[in-house]
């Protein structure tokens, strides 16, 4: 008996050292504690009086197993969760995926650029309705429903005295409406024009300037134009004022800018001239000033207005306008910082 107990015990010690999962460990146990049991019902063979002496090594030899086990399953779970470890593994050497950043459109920085720049002459931000109504897109401009001049801006109406704002002049008359002189505000946004060739685009953005204090002239605008130039544009960048009309302004200009591509010597993008026209401005109308309650008499005022698509074509070198709006990303991703 003592024999088979000892064989028992050295095949489940064998069989043991090759089992290699806590599964296996554990239907080993299960085999032994059988075996073991039909070992121990022999001993009702043994004489009584060996049956003690039996029952002392079979304890013995069930304990030094039972702790075999213990360090066996010990090791076996070791190399268990090195293996789970191994398979879960990351490399935090590897290098990160790279995410790509949004960018500014270039008719987003433009604008920013451009408040930037008559922020630092003391400008402030004023933004109205892109929907606007016939009076201050147009009658209290100086521009009532008979005038000739309406036909200059296609306009999209919603309504009999509504409209989808044809430029953000609009904005000169909400601000003087609301504000005593002096002012001075800036005065971005989209515009809408049935309009379409490769300069022109239905939807566009302005940029409007107004200037309203006591003693303002044609000069103070002048000046302010030059430094705006040169800023936008290069250090070298000359103004040019030349007569013109608009409803809204007495005496009226447009400006023009030294050509950026050619330095004024005349070439193709400036069609030989030099000169490139980039805004529409002039001193406010007496009528308009008084439209808006503020007195002629004491107060003067300039105004200006740009298309910041105009603006950015010019500075990026983009010859048509719906380039701007496709959306196409190798297009955008050239004006990334
Ligand atoms: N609103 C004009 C346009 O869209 C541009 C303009 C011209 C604005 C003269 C002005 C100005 O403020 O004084 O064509």
């Amino acid at each position: 008996m003592k024999e088979k107990l000892q064989a028992l015990c050295t095949e489940i010690e064998t069989a043991m050292a090759e089992v290699a999962t806590s599964r296996g460990l554990y239907e080993l146990k299960v085999k032994f504690q059988s075996e073991l049991k039909g070992v121990m019902s022999g001993m009702r063979d043994l004489p009584k009086e060996e049956r003690p002496a039996f029952g002392k090594i079979v304890n013995e030899y069930k304990q030094d197993l039972e702790e075999k086990f213990e360090t066996r399953a010990a090791a076996v779970k070791e190399m268990e969760m090195q293996a789970k470890y191994a398979a879960e593994r990351i490399d935090i050497t590897m290098p990160g995926k790279a995410y790509k950043a949004g960018a500014l459109h270039p008719i987003t920085l433009v604008k920013n650029q451009l408040i930037d720049i008559f922020a630092g002459m003391g400008f402030k931000v004023f933004e109205g309705p892109e929907i606007e109504t016939d009076y201050y897109n147009f009658t209290a401009l100086n521009t009532p429903k008979d005038h000739p001049a309406r036909d200059m801006q296609d306009t999209f109406y919603l309504a009999e005295n509504l409209l989808l704002r044809t430029q953000t002049s609009a904005g000169q008359i909400r601000v003087m409406e609301k504000e005593a002189p002096p002012i001075k505000i800036l005065s971005p946004g989209r515009v809408f024009r049935s309009d379409d060739d490769a300069t022109h685009s239905p939807m566009f953005h302005q940029m409007e300037g107004l200037v309203v204090d006591k003693g303002i002239t044609l000069c103070d605008l002048q000046g302010m134009l030059a430094e705006f130039a040169k800023k936008m544009f290069t250090s070298s960048t000359k103004v040019r004022l030349r007569p013109s009309y608009f409803p809204f302004t007495e005496p009226s200009v447009e400006v023009d800018l030294s050509c950026s591509e050619c330095g004024g010597k005349g070439c193709r993008l400036c069609k030989g001239t030099g000169w490139i026209e980039v805004l529409g401005a002039g001193m406010v109308n007496r009528r308009v000033l008084e439209n808006c309650g503020v007195d002629p008499d004491e107060y003067t005022g300039f105004a200006f207005g740009m298309g910041i698509e105009r603006i950015a074509m010019l500075k990026y070198g983009v010859n048509n306008i719906k380039t701007l709006f496709e959306n196409d990303t190798r297009f955008l991703e050239q004006f990334e910082e």
